[in-house]
């Protein structure tokens, strides 16, 4: 049989509903306790599982030839991958968000926002000639506003539950946020028939639970 091709999952929220997604196509993956490399049941998958943020960068180097992530990711990387596919989970919404009834009209100076996608952040509001100071967190952005750290934050909303619990809203959706199939370009050229074929069931299991619902 030939060598299984590899493939990055993000620890955390994508995990699950990743390899959710992938067992319905035949592919079970079980991680051992604490182990972070897994081959699937029918070894043509070999799993690593990553942190969000870092799977961008493993992809790049070659050391997983795929990778499942977030638009978000992948953007904050500034590497460059082919697409593959887009997953039907995962979707979010990268929005502006503000303390319940925050008024701009009172805030003057530069737009100050909080956020972990700095990238995002800087050419959403250069692109549209905002001036912006963008001061960067590592997680739990909605403390930012409540804290007195910015007035605004960027961050991913998808039920909008974190805003709520913290008194925040949403102000402006700035992007739609999918969940994409990514290939290292080289790793694809390489090994296009079996990244295809696999493509090839992943949109059929798509097509398949779209017709059930
Ligand atoms: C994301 C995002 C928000 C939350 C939004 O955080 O940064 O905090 O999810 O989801 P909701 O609208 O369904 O409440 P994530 O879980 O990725 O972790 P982190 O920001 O704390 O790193």
């Amino acid at each position: 049989m030939s060598e299984p091709l590899t493939l990055a999952l993000p620890k955390g929220r994508l995990q699950e509903r990743s390899q959710e997604f992938l067992a319905d196509l035949g592919f079970t993956i079980e991680f051992e306790k604490r182990k972070l490399v897994a081959t699937d049941a029918s070894g043509r998958l070999r799993v690593m599982l990553v942190k969000n943020g870092d799977l961008p960068t493993y992809v790049h180097h070659g050391i997983t030839g795929l990778g499942i992530c977030g638009t978000d990711v992948i953007y904050e990387s500034g590497y460059e991958f082919f697409t593959l596919n887009e997953m039907p989970f995962g979707s979010t919404r990268m929005c502006l968000a503000a303390r319940d009834g925050f008024d701009p009209v009172s805030y003057t100076g530069r737009l100050r926002v909080a956020t972990k996608f700095t990238r995002f952040a800087r050419d959403y509001f250069q692109q549209r000639g905002i001036a912006a100071e963008v001061i960067k967190l590592g997680g739990s952005v909605e403390l930012a506003p409540v804290l007195g750290l910015a007035p605004y934050i960027v961050d991913l909303v998808e039920t909008g539950n974190t805003l709520r619990a913290h008194g925040l809203s949403v102000f402006e959706e700035l992007a739609q946020i999918n969940v994409v199939l990514i290939a290292n370009p080289a790793y694809y050229k390489f090994h296009y028939r079996s990244i295809d074929s696999l493509v090839d069931k992943l949109r059929d299991g798509q097509n398949g639970a779209a017709q059930h619902d």
